[in-house]
């Protein structure tokens, strides 16, 4: 057995990748596919379009690699978080799922507040606050608006889990996952009753629970014939995206830590014992890790600012990037390169689509403040990558108060490969930033935890150690770090400054 394949379920697309027993890509494979935005802070998906992406990149990546797949000793999924699948008797989505940055919810988290006991009684049992991204908040707001699809619901998957259900036949969850929902019992790991008592949903919905690197099925006769994987192969529970990431990224170990600049941004830290922040401002999960937890911010408007930046201001360098078959992102990078740091003093606020971490504010929007007519596209963009870090590092500020201090960082996702974006980090947060030579993140991820369950390797830190390696990191500098600090002083103001304003303009009708 010298394969595993990690599928990860991300938000523009599902990407699968099969790698060899030394965690080296042997091929990959993605399909996108549409996000539905209906009204203003709505964000769906359709459930068929994962399955379909997923098992059209098993396919792909079976094909290009010409690997036998009796060679392949399991398969694992990483997924986004969050997302409600409701599905029937039959095993079928019950239309389509709101996902994890969809902010209709504000209501129904308040009123699953109020019927758990209170915030304070919420964070005890979940670790964690009701948010509108979470999973609660949208059963509860199906429950009301949606009776007849409530009416035929007989199990709640996340969106991964729904893809292996497909894979396999089999309803599991798996802790990581299961944490943000706010219906586990984050620090003993198993469903909440008295939250499923109070909130009046029923038990029979939440399926059982795994841990990630679990066997959770495996491949079966329809699901075989459809991807050309062998029926009978392992299929491993899996993580939510970040945990995965985590393992991906051999953030495994206490001390260590990463920072993701994907769509989203996350400030992600291993910690051996349960840590919750009284404030809700950043989250707890279980880690893949059995027996270990996370501490991770969340901010919804990361690398997506940055895309609303490409996508309304630099048509151009799209089209020169397309025709020197470059990435536009670097023509960017080089342009908010001739920005001076504070971007001739324009800040930027990253809320496009409301806030997490550490605002918990899903009416917050997005900010130039101190725009001049003197400033350029190149100060915009500068601003707009500062914007994003400075949310970053006020929210590894949140972690550094919990005793998660994380002695390293890594960076990932997207942002990660521009070496501008990643000295800035350093600069900011004055500490090394260092990358990772796989940068596969949660694919990989997914594909460690399929070769620990499928006992390749023996377990998650054996194979982590074994199959990552990390770059030289990014050096601070310190005159840098000196002058952001004081732009940075001043955007943890500007949010509490605008707040009322933000959700004055939110009702105006
Ligand atoms: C984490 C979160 C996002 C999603 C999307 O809480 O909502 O990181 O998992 O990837």
């Amino acid at each position: 057995m010298e394969y595993v394949i990690g599928v990860d379920l991300g938000t523009s697309g599902t990407k699968t990748v099969l790698f060899d027993r030394n965690g080296q890509t042997v091929a990959a494979s993605t399909v996108e596919y549409p996000l539905y935005q209906p009204f203003n802070g709505w964000a769906e998906q359709e459930p068929e379009d994962w399955v379909n992406a997923a098992f059209t990149t098993i396919r792909d990546v079976l094909e290009k690699s010409q690997v036998n797949p009796a060679d392949i000793a399991g398969l694992s999924l990483s997924g986004q978080m969050h997302g409600l699948v409701l599905v029937d008797d039959q095993g079928k989505a019950l239309g389509r799922s709101i996902i994890w940055c969809d902010n209709r919810t504000i209501e129904s988290c308040e009123e699953f507040t109020r019927l758990v006991g209170g915030r304070e009684e919420l964070i005890r049992i979940s670790a964690n606050p009701a948010l509108t991204g979470f999973t609660a908040g949208k059963v509860l707001w199906t429950r009301e608006h949606l009776p007849e699809v409530w009416a035929k619901a007989r199990r709640i998957q996340l969106p991964k889990d729904y893809v292996r259900l497909r894979l396999t036949g089999e309803y599991f969850m798996e802790m990581s996952d299961a944490s943000g929902t706010n219906l586990l019992d984050v620090p003993h790991r198993c469903w909440s009753k008295e939250i499923a008592e109070r909130t009046g949903i029923p038990m029979s919905l939440l399926p059982p629970l795994l841990e990630s690197c679990d066997v959770a099925g495996t491949i079966s006769a329809e699901a075989a014939k459809l991807t050309g994987l062998c029926e009978g192969m392992p299929v491993i529970a899996g993580a939510g995206d970040n945990m995965a990431a985590a393992i991906g990224t051999g953030v495994v170990e206490k001390g260590k830590a990463f920072t993701t600049i994907g769509t989203s941004g996350v400030v992600f830290a291993h910690s051996d014992t349960v840590q919750i922040d009284p404030q809700g401002r950043v989250h707890t999960f279980c880690a893949a890790v059995p027996g270990c937890y996370t501490v991770m911010s969340a901010s919804l408007a990361a690398g997506l600012s940055l895309k609303w930046c490409r996508d309304r201001f630099f048509q151009a360098e799209i089209q020169v990037a397309e025709e020197m078959g470059t990435d536009s992102y670097v023509l960017m990078n080089k342009e908010a390169d001739k920005s001076p740091i504070g971007a001739n003093r324009l800040i930027y606020l990253p809320y496009l689509m409301g806030e997490r971490s550490p605002l918990l504010d899903p009416e917050a929007r997005g900010a130039f403040i101190g725009l001049s007519a003197m400033h350029t596209r190149q100060d915009i963009v500068r601003s707009v990558m500062e914007g994003v870090m400075y949310s970053q590092w006020q929210n590894l500020n949140v972690l550094r108060g919990m005793h998660v201090a994380p002695e390293t960082m890594l960076a990932c996702g997207g942002g990660a490969k521009s070496p501008f974006w990643r000295q800035m980090m350093a600069d900011m947060y004055n500490m090394p930033v260092a990358t990772l030579q796989n940068t596969e993140g949660p694919a990989l991820g997914a594909a460690i935890l399929a070769g620990v369950g499928a006992k390749l390797y023996p377990d998650i830190p054996t194979a982590c150690h074994q199959l990552l390696k990390v770059s030289e990191p990014v050096l601070p500098n310190a005159e840098r770090h000196a002058k952001y600090e004081k732009f940075f002083d001043l955007y943890q103001k500007l949010y509490p400054a605008l707040k009322d304003s933000y959700h004055e303009l939110a009702n105006i009708d």
